[in-house]
């Protein structure tokens, strides 16, 4: 039996979430295409106008799959609610060799006068030589990649939300309006954090 439980409007598109009973699944309904993914996620990933636009070409605000981040390499996990959030993180970094973890605090109580410096620093398009992976633990943010045609996709997290970019993809970051993001970094040794800007 499927059951309809939401219809929100998202900016120009329509937002369903539907069940079967057991699962939640996530249905996006715009004039661009048509995404069933199942949704243990509040992430939302989506093609985002190009800066400055291609002359010629219309700006798209069409959904990007979580299997179409992994075709890139971006690979999205979602963390379960209500469990512990550490054991859960000691799993996954065993899992993957990471031994060690930071929390960052972006936002301007936390650093100050020199925030607008920082997010600056943050949304300059940059690589690293290792995979980046990050979990929002409060607030939300964005998270842009090039796909390989160089277009950004926008990755909007909330908490809970884990990302890993593989080593080499052009990313950068950026808050959202509410000016706050609480996440956790790992790293295979110590915490380093090279930007090789494009
Ligand atoms: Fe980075």
């Amino acid at each position: 039996m499927l059951y309809l439980l939401r219809i929100k409007l998202i900016e120009s598109e329509i937002e369903l979430i539907i069940s079967d009973g057991r699962n939640l699944y996530h249905l996006f309904d715009s004039f661009w295409d048509n995404a069933l993914v199942t949704l243990k996620t509040k992430m939302h990933a989506y093609y985002y106008p190009q800066e400055p636009a291609v002359q010629g070409e219309a700006p798209t605000r069409s959904t990007v799959t979580t299997d179409g981040l992994l075709k890139l390499g971006v690979e999205y996990y979602r963390l379960e609610e209500g469990q512990d959030v550490d054991s859960q993180i000691d799993t996954f970094s065993s899992e993957r060799g990471y031994s060690n973890r930071d929390v960052v605090n972006i936002s301007p109580q936390s650093f100050g006068e020199s925030y607008a410096e920082k997010l600056a620093i943050f949304f300059q398009e940059h690589i690293h030589e290792d995979e980046e992976i990050r979990l929002i633990l409060e607030g939300s943010g964005f998270f842009d990649v090039r796909d390989k045609k160089d277009q950004w996709i926008r990755i909007a997290l909330e908490p809970l939300d884990l990302i890993v970019l593989p080593a080499g993809i052009y990313h950068r970051f950026a808050p959202d309006e509410k000016n706050f993001t609480k996440a956790m970094r790992l790293f295979k040794d110590l915490p380093k954090w090279t930007p090789i800007n494009r």
